[in-house]
Parts: C-alpha cells; sequence; structure tokens
C-alpha cells in the first residue's frame, strides 16, 4: 500500500530546549489526525535523544538527517545506525541535495548510505531532483533516472520512501506547479520495481499550498523544511484536508 507520508525535515535548526518547545504547541493538534497518515520528525542529531524520549507512546516517528555506511570505525563527525536504532530513530533522510551541494555527497555514497540504513531497519528517505539549470535545459528526467538508477543499486524498494525535491523549489518560496510535481513523481514511479512505494513532494510546502498538493493523484506525501519548524504551521499539513 502506498502509506501517506508527511516529515518535517528541521535541517540546522532548533536547540534540545526549542525542540521540546515545538512538541508542547504541535501534540495538542494532533487529536483529530487522521490514521492514515505517518508523521515523521528529521531533526538535528542533537535533539534525537530528547525527541525519542518525549515522544514515547505518541504517533510521531523520529528520523535522522544522515547516517554512514559503516557500522562504527574511525570516522570523526559521523553516526551509525545503530546509534540511531538505539534511541528508536525510524527513518533516515538520505541524499538530501543539500549534503550533495555543499557537502560532496555522490550517487555512489548516497547508495551506501541507502544500504546501510535498510541493513539497520531504519526506512531511508531517498531525496532526488534537478537543478533550476537542468529543468530549464529540459533534462529533469535525465538527471533523476541517473540519480535513481545509481542510487538504488541492490536496494530493496519494499522499505522506502522517496522524496522528490526540485532544487530551485527549496527554501524560494517557488513551489513547483502540483501537476507538474505529479507528472515528475509519476514518471519517478515508472521506474521502481515496486509499484507501491510512497513518494513525496519537497520544497516551498506551506500550509497555503499543501491541500492541493495532496489532492494529486501520484503524491503521497511531503517533505517539509522552513513550514515544519513552527508548530501550528507543521501541524496544519500534517492535517491537510
Ligand atoms: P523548504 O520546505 O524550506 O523549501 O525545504 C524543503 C526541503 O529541503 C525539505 O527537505
Amino acid at each position: 500500500m502506498r502509506n501517506i507520508v508527511i516529515a518535517g525535515n528541521w535541517k540546522m535548526y532548533k536547540t534540545q530546549r526549542e525542540s521540546s518547545e515545538f512538541l508542547q504547541g504541535f501534540m495538542p493538534e494532533l487529536g483529530q489526525t487522521p490514521e492514515d497518515r505517518e508523521v515523521i520528525l528529521c531533526t538535528p542529531f542533537t535533539d534525537l535523544g530528547v525527541m525519542s524520549k518525549n515522544l514515547q507512546n505518541s504517533r510521531v516517528q523520529l528520523g535522522a538527517q544522515n547516517i554512514h555506511w559503516e557500522d562504527e570505525g574511525a570516522y570523526t563527525g559521523e553516526i551509525s545506525g545503530s546509534m540511531l536504532t538505539e534511541i528508536d530513530v525510524r527513518y533516515v533522510i538520505v541524499g538530501h541535495s543539500e549534503r550533495r551541494q555543499y557537502f560532496g555527497e555522490t550517487d555512489e555514497t548516497v547508495n551506501k548510505r541507502l544500504l546501510a540504513a535498510q541493513r539497520h531497519g531504519l526506512i531511508p528517505i531517498l531525496c532526488v531532483g534537478e537543478t533550476k539549470e537542468q529543468r530549464d535545459l529540459d533534462q529533469t528526467e535525465a538527471v533523476i533516472t541517473k540519480q535513481l538508477t545509481k542510487d538504488l543499486v541492490d536496494v530493496d524498494q519494499q522499505q522506502l520512501v522517496i522524496a522528490y525535491e526540485p532544487i530551485w523549489a527549496i527554501g524560494t518560496g517557488d513551489t513547483c506547479q502540483t501537476d507538474e510535481a505529479n507528472q515528475v513523481i509519476g514518471m519517478i514511479r515508472s521506474q521502481l520495481k515496486v509499484a507501491d512505494v510512497s513518494i513525496q513532494y519537497g520544497g516551498s510546502v506551506k500550509p497555503n499550498n499543501i491541500d492541493e498538493i495532496m489532492a494529486q493523484p501520484e503524491i503521497d506525501g511531503v517533505l517539509v523544511g522552513g513550514a515544519s519548524l513552527e508548530a501550528q504551521s507543521f501541524a496544519r499539513i500534517v492535517n491537510y484536508q
């Protein structure tokens, strides 16, 4: 079944204190949230421990923003799968465009991180998407096809979420037209071996466009940056109509 997956990506925002304050505003808004949707918060590593305690027995799942491919070792600054699963992290974002752009992430390292996540029983959220220049050159399909081909080598598609995040729409307020996002996500789905992989849209998702985005038949959820940082705004997105 294609689950509805609504995830917040906090990026490098919020201290532990701020994360607890967020939950005080956010959790009371989930009373009427339909059971059909998975709600995830992907927080900075330093927030995961306290978030894990605060989210016990709640319907909100915890996600990390990266994972190393080795189980342990001399990899200064990296975090392993068992460090995440020990504190009940269930999801992990892999291959976000900010990691590809600023931290030298390649399709080869993305693939290794995806395999490591699944080896530890985590569900990876694989991010793919094109730059503005690539879109203008009509290369969207070619770019995404290349990413999927390389990133998904030996990856179990039954235990996977994909996020289509056009890079030009991230943090710009310039949301991709919903029918265009729907069409690209349909193209992504046509390239997968498993038909019911949940595929999200990400890029300037806001309370005022979530209903239209989720009305699109191919879009199974959203990966939300800026609008997930404020409790009322993310609650409105989670409780879309
Ligand atoms: P914004 O929602 O801030 O555009 O960020 C999208 C994103 O990168 C989520 O991973």
